[in-house]
């Protein structure tokens, strides 16, 4: 018997990184995952992948900047699985930007997808949460926490998700829904190889060290996955409305 035996478990940004590594820890626990992304061959690959190795998984192509197909993949979930007892919102973007540059478009388009995106996946789901009294684990960023520069689309979008998390846990507390968020950095992920190219011209580096640890390293996504697979059950039964850095003392 595994803490995720009888579990469902739904994952966003399940094609990639910390996602897909969420959603193969919790299904290698016992857990039936439900995979969601919206690169549709590569969240087949994640549940396929999991399956393969013996554990239960199902992939849905679904877009979170996208109401309809947010209620579309939960209802869906609802009637292939009876229930849902985890929601971890880990789908995201990262966009570098000189503040005066940015643009109103890129500005809504990191907003949407890592805070709007993440509330409506939250709206969609809490109902049947609170039928299972469930978890709920946001995946925001240190960036939350502190400031990176060139980042204030991001910073702001992962600021907006730490304070929903916490509205969220107040909110529904007496009711037995958990609500808690992760605040990763310096993990090697697709996101942060590409992050490398984006970083705006003209600047001075120096502004960028206090986003990286002392000797350079980068963790891999399984790092944070344990810490996602910890809040989303009982384990984390008196955490509530919390977040934990995973950034190897980055912020410290
Ligand atoms: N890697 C890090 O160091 C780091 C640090 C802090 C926070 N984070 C956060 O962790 C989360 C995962 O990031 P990652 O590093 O694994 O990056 P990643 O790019 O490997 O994974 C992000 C996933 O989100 C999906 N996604 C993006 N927009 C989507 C949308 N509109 N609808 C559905 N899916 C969408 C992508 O397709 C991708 O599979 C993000 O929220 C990110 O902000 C990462």
């Amino acid at each position: 018997m595994s803490r995720y035996t009888d579990k469902v478990v739904l994952v966003t940004g399940a094609a990639s990184g910390i996602g897909k590594a969420s959603a193969e820890r919790i299904a290698g626990e016992g857990g039936k995952v439900v995979c969601v992304d919206r690169q549709a061959e590569a969240v087949e690959e994640t549940a396929a992948g999991i399956i393969a190795s013996g554990g239960e998984a199902m992939a849905f192509v679904c877009d979170v900047t996208d109401q309809d197909s947010i209620n579309a993949t939960v209802a869906a979930t609802i009637e292939k699985c009876g229930k849902l007892n985890a929601l971890c919102n880990v789908a995201g973007v990262l966009r570098f930007d000189h503040t005066l540059e940015l643009s109103m478009e890129d500005f809504d388009f990191v907003m949407n997808v890592n805070a709007r995106g993440a509330f409506m996946m939250c709206q969609a789901a809490i109902p049947h949460l609170l039928e299972t009294k469930g978890f709920i684990v946001n995946v925001s960023s240190t960036a939350a926490l502190g400031a990176h520069a060139w980042t204030l689309a991001y910073s702001a979008s992962k600021g907006a998700l730490l304070s929903m998390t916490k509205c969220i846990a107040v909110e529904y507390m007496l009711e037995g829904l958990n609500c808690n968020a992760i605040c990763p950095a310096a993990i090697e992920t697709p996101m942060v190889e590409a992050a490398a190219h984006q970083i705006p011209e003209n600047v001075d580096v120096r502004l960028f060290q206090k986003g990286a640890l002392p000797d350079g390293s980068f963790a891999p996504p399984s790092d944070v996955a344990s810490t996602v697979a910890f809040l989303a059950c009982e384990d984390a039964n008196h955490i509530n409305g919390d977040h934990i850095r995973v950034d190897g003392g980055l912020m410290t």
